[in-house]
C-alpha cells in the first residue's frame, strides 16, 4: 500500500518537473521548439553554401531557416531579421574561436564551436528587438561582441 503512495509521489512529482521546464521555456513571445544534429562545415567554412554568405532564408509558409555566423567580435548576418509568427531553424558556427550566441532576454542560447554547427528552433510570435550576446571569453572584444535581431 505504501509502495504505491511513493509511486504516486514521485509521478506527481515528474509532471510537476515538466511543467516548470515547460513553463520556464515560454517567454516573451520566443519559444526555443528544440535542438538538431546538423551537419558539421568544412575546415574552410566559405565552402559551405550554408556560411558562405550568412543569411535568413525562407523554405514554408511561415518558416525559415537562418544561418549565422559568429566570429571575433561580430555576428553575420546583423541584423538577423525575421517576420512574426514564424518559426525559424537557427544554424550557427564560428569562423575562429568559440563564442555563443544568445538572446538577451530569453531562453535562446546555444555555444558556438569553430567546426560545429549549432542548430536550434525557435518560434516568434509576436514582432521586437532583441539583442544578440556572447556568454564565451573569446578575446578582447568579448564584451563588446553584440548583434541584433528583429522581429517585424
Ligand atoms: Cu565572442 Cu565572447
Amino acid at each position: 500500500q505504501y509502495e504505491r503512495l511513493w509511486l504516486i509521489g514521485a509521478m506527481v512529482l515528474i509532471v510537476g518537473f515538466i511543467v516548470t521546464i515547460t513553463y520556464g521555456a515560454v517567454g516573451l513571445g520566443i519559444t526555443m521548439v528544440d535542438d538538431q544534429e546538423a551537419t558539421l562545415p568544412p575546415d574552410d567554412i566559405d565552402d559551405d553554401e550554408r556560411f558562405a554568405d550568412p543569411r535568413v532564408e525562407q523554405v514554408g509558409e511561415d518558416e525559415y531557416e537562418a544561418y549565422v555566423v559568429a566570429m571575433t567580435f561580430i555576428y553575420q548576418p546583423d541584423p538577423i531579421e525575421v517576420p512574426a509568427n514564424s518559426e525559424v531553424t537557427f544554424y550557427v558556427t564560428s569562423r575562429d574561436v568559440i563564442h555563443s550566441f544568445t538572446v538577451v532576454g530569453t531562453n535562446t542560447n546555444t555555444m558556438v564551436i569553430p567546426g560545429e554547427v549549432s542548430v536550434m528552433t525557435v518560434e516568434f510570435d509576436e514582432p521586437g528587438e532583441y539583442g544578440v550576446v556572447c556568454n564565451e571569453y573569446c578575446g578582447s572584444g568579448h564584451h563588446d561582441m553584440e548583434g541584433e535581431l528583429i522581429v517585424h
